[in-house]
């Protein structure tokens, strides 16, 4: 399974690079924004810095809506660097412009997914990757896990190469059920990938590990 970090922000993709576990990074414009990264100069500069920083796939969305703007856009992102995936929302114009940028070899994040038909669409599409987002289905009393199942099995059934991308991935729990499922890649704040490092047992054996070995070699 893939780990993807969920954030623009430059600190905490180097610290989970600094981990060795970190496959890519993906942001969306609302991350973006919180960085205070504003304006095309920038917001380039910033997809380069993460590149930079993230030897794996990085995805960069698009903020046009219409097919020609979003080929445009997309065409720009994947000039910057050989790792950019174009991030692509699921719109009607989105799907088309998947289709165009499969065809050109450009790789596709299908974005915003609620449903299996749409992952089937941006799938038979050529899309790369598509996001179906668990958080913000379980927000509106939605089962955001089991669209993730849904999906890994229509594309297991057809053998889709398009990647299940589970996002909107909130806390432990959800990225180790995306594990059970055979998600192929789950994207996550920096905060869910370290959580996995807890365990009240881990904490509580070490400390008499030391003090074990402190008492023997007073
Ligand atoms: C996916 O690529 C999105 O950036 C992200 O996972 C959305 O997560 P959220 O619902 O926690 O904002």
């Amino acid at each position: 399974m893939k780990f993807f970090i969920d954030t623009a922000n430059l600190d905490e993709i180097r610290e989970a690079v600094a981990l060795g576990v970190l496959d890519g990074v993906t942001t969306n414009p609302s991350l973006m924004a919180k960085e205070g990264i504003k304006g095309v100069d920038a917001v380039m500069a910033h997809y380069r810095q993460i590149c930079e920083i993230c030897d794996g796939d990085v995805s960069a969305e698009v903020i046009a809506t219409t097919y020609d703007e979003i080929i445009r856009e997309g065409e720009e992102l994947a000039d910057l660097h050989p790792n950019i995936v174009v991030k692509v929302p699921m719109i009607k114009d989105g799907v088309k412009a998947i289709k165009y940028f499969s065809d050109k070899g450009i790789r596709t994040n299908c974005t915003l997914i609620f449903s299996a038909g749409q992952a089937l669409l941006a799938a038979k599409a050529g899309a790369t990757y598509v996001s179906p987002f668990v958080g913000r289905l379980d927000d509106i009393g939605a089962d955001g896990l089991q669209l993730i199942e849904q999906i890994v099995q229509i594309f297991g059934n057809y053998g889709y190469a398009t990647e299940v991308l589970a996002a909107s991935v909130r806390h432990v729990p959800h990225l180790i059920q995306c594990a059970e499922i055979g998600a192929d890649v789950v994207t996550c704040p920096l905060n869910v990938i370290t959580g996995l490092l807890k365990h009240p047992l881990t904490d509580s054996g070490l400390a008499t590990f030391l003090a074990d070995h402190k008492k023997a070699n007073a």
